[in-house]
């Protein structure tokens, strides 16, 4: 059974899963090349558990076991674990050259579970040395707080691999449902229209994003659009628009937005770069 769990990339999604993952008892290793992005991981933890403390939702003694339970790596060396969860760059060939560096360090059978958004996993698991042992453990954003996980099986994963991955999840007190590998999975794939939809308001001059988002939200969805864009990342909501656009086969109505390309080449992410459609 999983004992210690390695999350590779401490940004957005992996300093949320690490947290998630220790919270519930696991041992963490939290790998990032940057370690500018560790300290940053580390400090944005501290100060959650912090929170959780003073809304006495956990004691302090809890909050130091938990942050006692992750360690802090910048080296693959030290990435011993049962399974590995990574939340890198969303780029293929980075995540598979993670992997195999992994599995070079680590027992062979390892379990690999990609948290990409966008990726093909069969596509990864392919290049990976044990096609097996690869799944996706599709998260959702804040890490710490949403309960769904879709835990994507590809024609390879076997299934004590979908086993081990949504045996976690559950103890991790998430609700893992499983899917098949296709274009956005899931609920990328239903919510496309979603964010493009908006877009195309703004582009066509119709309305402003901020309007779009007060009538949305008024009409009872949490998160406006943009709002929920710039919590995404603008990077990672574009690059899935436009994995799900050409998996597709590119038909018109899901064309990825240049506004949004726009924004994301001026390196207006949301609120991880402190700008987006908002400020922060
Ligand atoms: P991010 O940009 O916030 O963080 C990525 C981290 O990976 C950075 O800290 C970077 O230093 C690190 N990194 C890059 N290359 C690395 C390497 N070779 N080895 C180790 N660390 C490396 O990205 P975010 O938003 O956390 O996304 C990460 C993954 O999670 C992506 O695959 C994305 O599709 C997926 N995802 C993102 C969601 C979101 O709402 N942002 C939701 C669900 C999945």
């Amino acid at each position: 059974m999983v004992q210690t769990i390695c999350v590779c990339g401490a940004g957005t999604m992996g300093s949320g899963i690490a947290q998630a993952a220790a919270q519930h008892n696991f041992f963490v290793i939290l790998y990032d090349v940057n370690e500018g992005m560790l300290n940053k991981a580390r400090t944005a933890m501290e100060s959650n558990l912090q929170t959780l403390v003073q809304k006495n939702k956990l004691t302090a003694e809890a909050s130091a076991n938990i942050l006692s339970r992750i360690r802090f790596a910048s080296d693959t060396n030290e990435c011993l674990a049962d399974l590995v969860i990574e939340a890198i760059v969303e780029k293929p060939e980075v995540k598979v050259n993670l992997f195999n560096q992994l599995a070079e360090v680590n027992h062979s059978d390892v379990v690999f579970a990609t948290n990409t958004s966008s990726l093909s996993v069969t596509e990864i698991a392919k290049k990976v040395a044990r096609p097996q042992r690869v799944a996706g453990m599709h998260f959702f954003n804040p890490a710490t707080i949403m309960k769904l996980v879709e835990v994507v099986a590809t024609p390879f994963s076997n299934q004590e691999t979908i086993d081990i991955i949504t045996q976690t999840a559950r103890q991790m007190d998430k609700t893992p449902v499983l899917c098949q590998d296709a274009p956005g999975f899931i609920v990328n794939h239903v919510a496309r229209p979603y964010y493009l939809e908006a877009l195309k308001l703004v582009e066509q001059g119709v309305t402003d994003f901020q309007t779009i988002d007060t009538l949305l939200e008024a009409s009872g969805f949490k998160m406006g659009p943009f709002r929920l864009m710039d919590l995404i990342g603008n990077d990672i909501n574009y690059a899935v628009s436009c994995q799900v656009y050409d998996a597709l086969g590119k038909p018109d109505r899901l064309q990825p937005s240049p506004i949004q390309k726009e924004r994301v080449e001026k390196g207006e992410l949301g609120r991880k770069t402190g700008k987006g459609y908002y400020d922060y």
